[in-house]
């Protein structure tokens, strides 16, 4: 009997593979390499790559089979679904109010001390119904979806109490089962001290005592959160809340050096953290921990954006020494309102000075191995999940350099049709 081939994924003008080789995050002169093959092509079985390469080579290796679907890309540029490995997409409203107020001149803490920021969000997820957070929910991640993400993390910490962190949760849950992404799931019980618990040691011991163990027991969250700054928590509590996370089975996640640096980049790698996230204001000594640990460092140039500040991380100072860099959107309802994976990507090249092959590792197969999902998703290579998308564009670094728009016309997950324009081929510049 010749082999099925569930689909053959022909004529793309360039296939961005982003291959691996399995060594773990690319690092250094090793981001720069995409792994671009022309005239390209992918077969897929069982949702999985059965073999990606040049078309010869595809053809070859298939050749004899029965093709149950073809599709022809016709010239388009083909790359892998985007990792997103740090969002805050389970929320009930957006605080675009807050924007405008940035831009008058306030700070994000000013905006917090007033009432506004992440504590009325949790105001507000702690309000609304579970069915309708689940819904709106849902439709944001169909719309990340269109813009070519296929795999993201969600963290919980706009509940700040152990019956409204477990309903976010079981909503993240959910949308795993019923949307066609993979999810991450974590607990960020420690965003921020809720009005009721905002002085001393009370809220970290409810934390430590009571809501690590519940999280832990519901089996809903993998990986454990902490947002360690000035004001929120502080570096020893950080320490506890993060050495509890870790005694229940948790694996680690800083927010750091977002508005001061007060030691969170060097304690997450010094507590074996997954990922350290913003790193804005990360010091040298910061750069150099993570430049010689398996920490991934997850810049988040959307936050800048929304925070409408003219201040990104150091990704090239990052690279240079050698840590694993990521990107990611951090969408959340206040500070990074903007859920787009390519417009992360263009402002990692013209805010931070990465070149388009470094930002795309970064979003793509650097971005799953900061959610432990790098053997998974994150590149087209034989035996992961075929999470593939074809963009409307004839090289790929037009992804970047036409920021605004959204350049994916057909999304696969699992070898699947997820989302697509059905008559992109008519609209299209692309082989005109
Ligand atoms: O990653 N930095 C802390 N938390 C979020 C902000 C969430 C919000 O503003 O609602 C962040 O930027
Ligand atoms: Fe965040």
């Amino acid at each position: 009997m010749p082999e099925t081939i569930d689909l053959l994924l022909l004529g793309a003008g360039q296939l961005i593979t982003c291959g691996s080789s399995g060594k773990g995050p690319r690092r250094g002169k090793g981001l720069s390499d995409p792994g671009l093959v022309r005239n390209g092509a992918i077969a897929v079985k069982n949702g999985r790559i059965f073999a990606v390469g040049s078309e010869a080579a595809v053809r070859k290796r298939t050749g004899g089979a029965s093709i149950v679907k073809t599709i022809d890309a016709e010239g388009r540029t083909v790359l892998p679904g985007w990792v997103d490995p740090h969002t805050h997409a389970v929320f009930s409203t957006y605080r675009a109010d807050e924007y405008e107020a940035r831009i008058r001149g306030d700070s994000y803490l000013q905006i917090e001390e007033r009432g506004g920021g992440i504590k009325r969000s949790v105001h507000d997820v702690r309000e609304i119904d579970e069915e309708r957070l689940f819904q709106i929910s849902r439709r944001r991640l169909m719309r990340m979806l269109e813009g070519g993400v296929t795999t993201l993390e969600i963290k919980s910490g706009y509940g700040l109490e152990r019956e409204a962190e477990l309903k976010m949760l079981r909503v993240i849950s959910r949308l795993a089962k019923e949307t066609p992404l993979d999810i991450a799931a974590t607990f960020m019980g420690a965003h921020q001290k809720p009005p009721e618990h905002k002085q001393g040691d009370e809220f970290v011991r409810l934390l430590v005592e009571d809501m690590i163990p519940a999280v832990a027991a519901s089996g809903l969250a993998e990986f454990m959160d902490v947002f360690c700054e000035k004001g929120v928590f502080d570096l020893e509590e950080t320490r506890r809340i993060l050495e509890a996370g870790k005694s229940h089975g948790f694996k680690l996640k800083v927010h750091a050096d977002e508005i001061f640096a007060i030691g969170g980049t060097e304690l997450a790698v010094e507590m074996g953290a997954v990922s350290v996230e913003h790193l804005v204001q990360v010091t040298p000594r910061g750069i150099e921990k993570l430049s010689t640990s398996d920490t991934v460092a997850v810049l988040l140039p959307g936050t800048s954006l929304g925070l409408a500040s003219r201040k990104f991380a150091p990704a090239r100072e990052l690279i240079e020494a050698g840590a694993a860099v990521a990107l990611a959107t951090d969408f959340n309802p206040g500070s990074a309102p903007s859920s787009s994976m390519q417009l992360a990507v263009a402002l990692a090249c013209s805010q931070m000075g990465m070149i388009p092959a470094q930002a795309i590792l970064a979003a793509t197969y650097n971005a799953a191995c900061a959610i432990n999902r790098e053997k998974e998703v994150g590149s087209l290579e034989i035996g992961k999940k075929a999470d593939i998308v074809i963009y409307d564009v004839e090289d790929y670094r037009e992804i970047p350099s036409r920021a605004g728009l959204n350049h994916a016309v057909q999304v696969l997950k699992e070898g699947r049709v997820v989302w697509e324009i059905k008559d992109y081929k008519l609209r299209s510049e692309v082989g005109l």
